[in-house]
């Protein structure tokens, strides 16, 4: 286990009914901008009961943050909260809401130009507007967390930065405001969440066996609950753990004191710049060569996942590292969450693009090891067609 410094600051309040704590949580005489994406919020009741728990205060509404959401977008909230001295932000949403949220907070008071905070990765942030979130859709973890990814469409960049001022004062998981998600969302949310658990666990040996444990488990009750979120969308008590399992996936704790990879996400941002695919089937189309083609330097975690996660007992190392990459993939199809690129119409001319974005973004030394070059995602990309 290696050093580490954990902090967390996010409070968290869960379950039904819980929106109507916003009342405690937000300052009486704060002056709050609400931020949605499209219209799930409105439809499902979610914003009514925001605005009926802040009450009196002065509040006023920012919608239309895109799904990845878009530097140009964010700064149009900026904007506003300029205007209008605006000092508590509340994000209702998804990741993509969320991430906009943190963007904004942080640009809301930075002296330079914005789009700096993504070219550092936000290491110049000094101050940030305090904010709360109201989840809606388990996946990112971003509710928890101190990470944010903005794409700036007219670059074609799709960028993380993050900051320990980033971090929500407060988010509110109440998993009945998921009902109202397409299977295709909640799909997407198991397979982001279980590569959050990837990206953290499946990289060398390190001595940490409660991270280990942790994560295992993790991604045992995404197997477990994951299909039956899609079958049973009014399943409270398993909305309830997709939407904790999800949090816990990517909020600092598995990952303290453990190697990290990174690799499978940095290349998916890539695919999601320049072909709009979702994240999660971004992810879901590299890790399985990710992992293949990276296989002698995790085969001892490939081992332990195919023994403890997938329960694979016989044969060689190589054949229950295989065995288990191959379960993998088909998990991800099982939830509905194509793992191919000609599933989405990719094919081999589209590769040398990814690459070159890859480079301009400086994403040429990847992974735990800082062994994963542009040369080994052109090959990844390759055997993922
Ligand atoms: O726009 P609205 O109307 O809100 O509709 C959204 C959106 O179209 C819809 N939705 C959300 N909650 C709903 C709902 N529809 C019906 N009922 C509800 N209750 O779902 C669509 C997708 O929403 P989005 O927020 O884009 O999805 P997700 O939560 O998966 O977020 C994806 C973004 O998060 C980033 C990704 O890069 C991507 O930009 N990530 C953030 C991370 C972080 N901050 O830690 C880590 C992740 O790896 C990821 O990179
Ligand atoms: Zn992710």
């Amino acid at each position: 286990m290696q050093d580490f410094s954990f902090y967390n600051p996010t409070r968290i309040e869960f379950g039904p009914g819980k929106i109507a704590k916003i009342d405690k949580l937000v300052p009486k005489d704060a002056k709050v901008l609400i931020l949605l994406g499209g219209e799930s919020a409105k439809k499902n009741g979610t914003l009514d009961e925001v605005l009926a728990a802040l009450g009196e205060r002065d509040s006023q509404v920012f919608s239309g943050i895109e799904p990845n959401p878009s530097y140009e977008t964010m700064m149009q909230a900026v904007a506003v909260v300029k205007q209008h001295k605006i000092d508590f932000l509340l994000a209702v949403g998804g990741g993509s809401v969320i991430d906009g949220t943190k963007f904004v907070a942080a640009a809301a008071l930075y002296p330079d130009d914005a789009w700096q905070i993504l070219v550092t990765g936000g290491k110049h942030i000094k101050q940030a507007l305090p904010f709360g979130t109201v989840l809606t859709l388990p996946a990112t973890g971003s509710e928890m967390n101190s990470g944010s990814v903005i794409t700036n469409k007219s670059l074609q960049a799709k960028l993380p930065f993050g900051s320990s001022l980033l971090y929500p004062q407060f988010s509110i998981l109440d998993p009945v405001k998921t009902y109202s998600l397409p299977q295709k969302q909640i799909a997407n949310g198991v397979v982001d969440a279980f590569v959050h658990v990837m990206e953290q666990y499946l990289t060398y040996a390190d001595d940490a066996p409660v991270q280990d444990r942790f994560a295992e488990g993790l991604l045992q009750t995404l197997i477990e609950i994951g299909p039956k979120a899609l079958a049973e969308p009014e399943n409270y008590q398993v909305r309830a753990s997709l939407m904790w399992t999800a949090t816990l996936a990517l909020n600092g704790l598995i990952g303290a004191g453990v190697p990290q990879d990174w690799s499978t996400h940095m290349l998916g941002h890539e695919l999601t710049a320049i072909h709009g695919l979702d994240h999660a089937q971004t992810l879901a189309i590299v890790l399985p060569e990710m992992l293949r083609q990276r296989k002698a330097s995790k085969m001892t975690k490939l081992v332990q996942f195919a023994e403890r996660v997938w329960h694979i007992e016989h044969g060689t190392d190589d054949e229950k590292a295989e065995a288990a990459i191959e379960k993998m993939r088909a998990f991800f199809e099982s939830v509905g969450v194509a793992t191919r690129l000609s599933d989405y119409q990719l094919g081999a001319e589209h590769i040398e693009p990814l690459i070159e974005s890859l480079i301009k973004h400086n994403m040429v030394a990847l992974g735990e090891h800082g062994d994963v070059t542009p040369d080994l995602c052109r090959s990844i990309l390759q055997a993922s067609l």
